[in-house]
């Protein structure tokens, strides 16, 4: 990154192979990753599999989408508490903890889960001094009431705000749980929380669901105005998310 030096590493693995189940080139997703003036480098390692499940373990489009969104807004980040779902590597939460209280990551997956931990270690407040929120992981399946109810009984405040970047690819089924999952976490906040979802638009039957669920729920989806944009070859798209 000319003229900015790196505040902090990520671990990001890659396939070997350049290209993701998906069909989208890997080297798309490699820079560095910016939030504000704040710079993560990208460290490499490498796996084979095209395994499904582990979409988590690389960084998408919707995380470049969320932190440019959030660059311009760092003022509602400012001493927030925050819960990111389906983190994956964890870079926008990562980033988030540089100006929020708390961040909370979550993902489903024990492997991401495990990259996750190890990305968090790197940017504990003791060893980057750019850190400054307490970042933990937590396991969290949407739809699992058992789970969420823990993570609201560990941090009782709740939050502030509730953050996901792409987290629909393909599984239709997961749409309704992702919602359950929002509406327990506005519904212990009220009006004082808001989702802010990174959406990266794939298959127009997914763009359809995803509105269906959020009235199914009760929320009201917000696009922010100007944040429509191209990242890669996909449109991509912020909603703030609240309950009616
Ligand atoms: C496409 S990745 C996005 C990762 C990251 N937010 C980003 O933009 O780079 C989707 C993430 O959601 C997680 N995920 C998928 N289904 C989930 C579910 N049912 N419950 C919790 N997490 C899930 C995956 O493990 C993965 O980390």
């Amino acid at each position: 990154m000319i003229g900015r030096e790196p505040t902090g590493y990520v671990i990001i693995l890659v396939k070997l192979s350049s290209i993701t189940p998906f069909g989208v080139p890997l080297f798309f997703f490699l820079p560095d990753i910016l939030l504000s003036d704040n710079v993560l480098n990208c460290i490499l390692t490498f796996w084979e599999t095209a395994d499904f499940d582990l979409t988590g373990q690389l960084v998408w489009p919707g995380a470049k989408l969320l932190n440019d969104y959030l660059s311009k807004n760092v003022e509602m980040l400012q001493g927030c508490s925050v819960i990111e779902l389906g983190s994956g590597v964890g870079v926008t939460g990562i980033l988030c903890g540089r100006f929020c209280r708390q961040v909370v990551l979550t993902d489903h997956n024990d492997e991401v889960l495990k990259i996750l931990k190890k990305n968090i270690e790197l940017h504990a407040p003791s060893v980057n001094p750019n850190c400054c929120a307490e970042l933990e992981a937590e396991r969290l399946e949407w739809g699992n009431s058992d789970q969420i109810n823990q993570i609201l009984k560990r941090y009782s405040g709740g939050f502030d705000l509730i953050l996901g970047a792409d987290i629909y690819i393909l599984i239709q089924s997961s749409v309704p749980l992702l919602f359950d999952t929002v509406e327990q976490l506005l519904c212990f906040r009220g009006e004082q929380c808001k989702f802010i979802l990174a959406y990266v638009s794939r298959a127009k039957i997914m763009d359809s669901l995803v509105i269906k669920e959020a009235t199914r729920h009760g929320m009201r989806m917000n696009e922010v105005p100007g944040t429509r944009a191209l990242v890669g070859n996909l449109e991509g798209v912020i909603f703030e998310v609240f309950l009616e």
